[in-house]
């Protein structure tokens, strides 16, 4: 099918300041994850964003010290579109499309609407580090949720396990719960790419004459083409800092171990109820400073943090 002329892509091509190409798939590597060499990359065909429907390629890599990384779309784990690399102990990877939920294991998606994700060249297990090509042919829905192709602010979740291979090709692999998660948004208008085929190795068309691959490990960026902005992609934080989380528990600590006790000393001690009351005073604002950062921490962890992502489960749905 020949692409319809796409206005969107030709604006894009213009900012490019006179670069002909198109910008490329976007990549994006959590800095908490293993030396910020988890990457995830996203490039949508020009027919695919014209049309708002139609295959999408993405890419997952990760160090193999890793055991399983996962991919999804949507701002949290429930309700999300997840896509889950493992070794299959034959020297390539697993691509297994699960249902995110909340608070139950995300299940191997089988239905009807099940995402269709096919693992492309230049998937496998090289140099100490695994790597998933992979299409989607039907990313822009799925039972639980919708991702306009045409996007400027799509929402992706990220995460990851380290441990040992899990040596299978079984997509309905039981998988541990993440050590860590990430949440990100990506412009997809700059991660339009030409053709709709496999972005990830080099074409022999050639589409684009930009970088090429980007598919190696190490550089940020891998957007042919674009002069060093950032590629698209959004950083959303999530989870609450570990100072505050420090702050509220030393400080309450603090309050009921030392300072209520210290206080109530005060009176057999002095004698004067105007410090003990003053010292207990001061006690209390503290705790319920403390109090305030917990209630701070509560919400940011429920508003973003998915809570779980798995403990084990089975391929029966
Ligand atoms: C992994 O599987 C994909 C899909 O079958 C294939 O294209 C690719 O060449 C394989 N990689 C290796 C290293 O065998
Ligand atoms: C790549 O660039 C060269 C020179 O800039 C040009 O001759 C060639 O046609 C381009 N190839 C493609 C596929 O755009």
């Amino acid at each position: 099918m020949k692409a319809p002329f796409n206005s969107r892509a030709a604006i894009a091509a213009f900012l490019c300041a006179g670069t002909p190409s198109l910008a490329g798939f976007t990549k994006y590597c959590p800095s908490n994850s293993p030396s910020s060499q988890v990457c995830y990359s996203v490039g949508v065909p020009s027919a695919s964003a014209s049309t708002n429907t139609g295959n999408i390629y993405f890419q997952l890599s990760a160090p193999t010290t890793l055991q399983w990384v996962a991919l999804g779309t949507g701002t949290g784990m429930s309700g999300s579109n997840m896509f889950i690399m493992y070794q299959d102990g034959a020297g390539n990877v697993t691509i297994s499309p699960r249902k995110g939920t909340f608070h139950t294991e995300p299940k191997l998606d089988m239905s009807d609407t099940a995402t269709e994700l096919e693992l492309l060249e230049g998937s496998g297990v090289e140099g100490g580090m695994m790597t998933a090509n992979v299409r989607c042919g039907n990313c822009e829905s799925w039972s639980g949720g919708e991702m306009s192709l045409q996007s400027t602010g799509s929402s992706w979740i990220a995460a990851w396990r380290k441990g040992g291979s899990l040596g299978t090709a079984d997509r309905g692999a039981r998988l541990a719960q993440h050590d860590d998660t990430a949440s990100y948004e990506v412009d997809l208008t700059k991660a339009v790419v030409e053709a709709d085929e496999n972005p990830f190795v080099q074409s022999s068309e050639g589409s684009g004459n930009g970088s090429g691959s980007g598919s190696d490990t190490g550089d940020k960026g891998g957007s042919p083409g674009q002069g060093g902005d950032d590629g698209g992609v959004t950083v959303v934080d999530h989870g609450p800092s570990a100072t505050v989380v420090a702050a509220h528990g030393v400080i309450m600590a603090l309050v009921f171990a030392v300072l209520y006790p210290l206080g109530a000393l005060l009176m057999p001690l002095l004698g004067k109820w105007w410090a003990h009351g003053a010292f207990q005073a001061v006690s209390w604002a503290l705790m319920w400073a403390a109090f305030g950062l917990g209630i701070k921490i509560a919400q940011e962890e429920s508003l973003v943090r998915y809570p779980i992502l798995v403990s084990s489960w089975s391929e029966v749905d």
